[in-house]
């Protein structure tokens, strides 16, 4: 495929980027390309067979603490699309994080406790500040099930694994979510910090 890098290989993942990409040619209404993408997602989320060993790891030396993994498994060459596994250990949380992307997220593996924070919004979230948040609400995601990410609706969450294995969640994001530079909080003081997660497995562009 001309547009982009595959960091892992199969007719399964070839053949849901083709997908993507021809819904993001054809589309570009948000919404409306969310819900083309759902059945293809969906798919991909049951199909147990296409995502390699080394890519359901937990990684050591990972950007985001706890052992939290970033795999990325696809990218397009404007760097503006993103295809991850991300691998949670058990009983590890993520920090309440952002995303700066439209997308799907869904578990391919394990189990993950979800909370949504409702995040007073500015035009720019500048580190030390400190925002008005409120968790939305709290939910169980199982295998096979997922959610849509629509900026700066419900952008802003905290995952945690609570499965004895490590949960995988599969992230379909309009971005370079490893490289961009996002937002923390901390749910108490709801002060911001800005923060990189990395990719476990690519360097990023300075
Ligand atoms: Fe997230």
């Amino acid at each position: 495929m001309k547009d982009g890098e595959f960091f892992i290989e199969g007719p399964s993942i070839y053949g849901f980027i083709v997908k993507v990409l021809s819904v993001l040619e054809q589309e570009s209404d948000i919404r409306k390309r969310l819900a083309s993408l759902r059945a293809p997602f969906q798919e991909l989320l049951e199909n147990q067979s296409w995502l390699p060993e080394p890519y359901r790891q937990i990684n050591p030396n990972s950007g985001m603490g706890g052992g939290i993994a970033s795999w990325l498994l696809y990218q397009n060459s404007d760097r503006d699309l993103s295809l991850f596994s991300l691998v949670i250990p058990p009983q590890v949380t993520t920090p309440i994080h952002n995303h700066l992307a439209w997308g799907l997220v869904g578990l391919y593996q394990g189990e993950q406790e979800e909370e949504e924070f409702e995040v007073e919004q500015h035009d720019h979230l500048h580190p030390g500040e400190h925002v008005r948040m409120n968790r939305r609400f709290l939910r169980i995601l199982k295998p096979g099930e997922f959610y849509e990410l629509i900026p700066p609706y419900n952008d802003v969450h905290r995952v945690k694994t609570i499965s004895a294995e490590p949960s995988i969640s599969l992230h379909l994001l309009a971005n370079d979510t490893g490289c961009v530079i996002r937002q923390k909080f901390d749910e108490a003081s709801g002060r911001v910090d800005a923060f990189r997660s990395g990719w476990s497995n690519k360097p990023c562009l300075e």
